[in-house]
């Protein structure tokens, strides 16, 4: 990777858009999860690739039981071209331990796989993805789906609970529902990682940590021991 794109600076340049290439003409029906990895860089369905420095796959083990699915990468996943490697991947993994899941045994990917981003100054903030950008990204997931095949589908956050489960989802009131899906044989919702650190002060951090490891804990009743971390 060049110095600019590892800096990040690469942002600021204007980026030439090439001529588009879609999700439907990348995926093969027999492409494996490493082929879709590579086809996914040369992905232009919309316009977020524009303004990221590269296509962020999901990773994990190839038959995982559980998959979670975040909403888009942060600033750190788009520099490093890994899913959950900045803070908010960071609580992740504690939880996961805490709740005794072992990462290495799922799979963890994003319903948008590029960092779509504003910016103010220097400064790259996150900018949610629109429905239309979610739909263009959405064969890339159901592609990772019909690989590994998970059992259960976790998804973190309103933004994958409202593109996966339902338009009207509220993770506030159904959080850790388990319900049967096209997808999945079961999927669920909990908070994403970043609305924790995003909390007002450590008390209500400490009591909504506390909430998302139960809820990954339900999650783990769910799953075979090869899943679970080994005491
Ligand atoms: N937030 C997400 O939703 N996904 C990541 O990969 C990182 C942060």
């Amino acid at each position: 990777m060049t110095r600019e794109k590892r800096s990040g600076l690469l942002h600021h340049m204007p980026r030439k858009k090439t001529k588009g290439q879609s999700p439907a003409d990348l995926i093969e029906p027999d492409s494996s999860l490493e082929d879709l990895r590579g086809a996914a860089e040369s992905c232009r369905g919309c316009d977020i690739w524009q303004r990221a420095t590269q296509v962020v796959f999901g990773e994990g083990a190839p038959g995982a039981e559980v998959m979670l699915v975040g909403e888009q990468p942060g600033t750190r996943e788009d520099l490093d071209g890994r899913p959950f490697v900045g803070p908010a991947g960071r609580l992740l993994d504690e939880a996961l331990i805490k709740a005794g899941i072992e990462r290495r045994g799922i799979y963890v990917t994003n319903i948008v796989k590029h960092f779509n981003s504003t910016t103010r100054g220097k400064l790259r903030i996150h900018k949610k993805p629109n429905a239309e950008e979610i739909a263009a990204c959405r064969p890339w997931l159901e592609a990772e789906i019909a690989r590994v095949g998970p059992k259960v589908i976790v998804c973190l956050g309103a933004t994958a609970a409202q593109a996966l489960i339902a338009r009207d989802f509220r993770v506030s009131r159904q959080r850790g529902e388990m319900m049967k899906s096209p997808l999945a044989p079961l999927i669920t919702a909990t908070v994403h990682p970043s609305s924790i650190l995003r909390s007002r002060d450590d008390k209500s951090r400490h009591a909504e940590m506390r909430q998302f490891v139960e809820d990954l804990k339900k999650i783990a009743r769910h799953l075979p021991p090869s899943a679970l971390k080994r005491k």
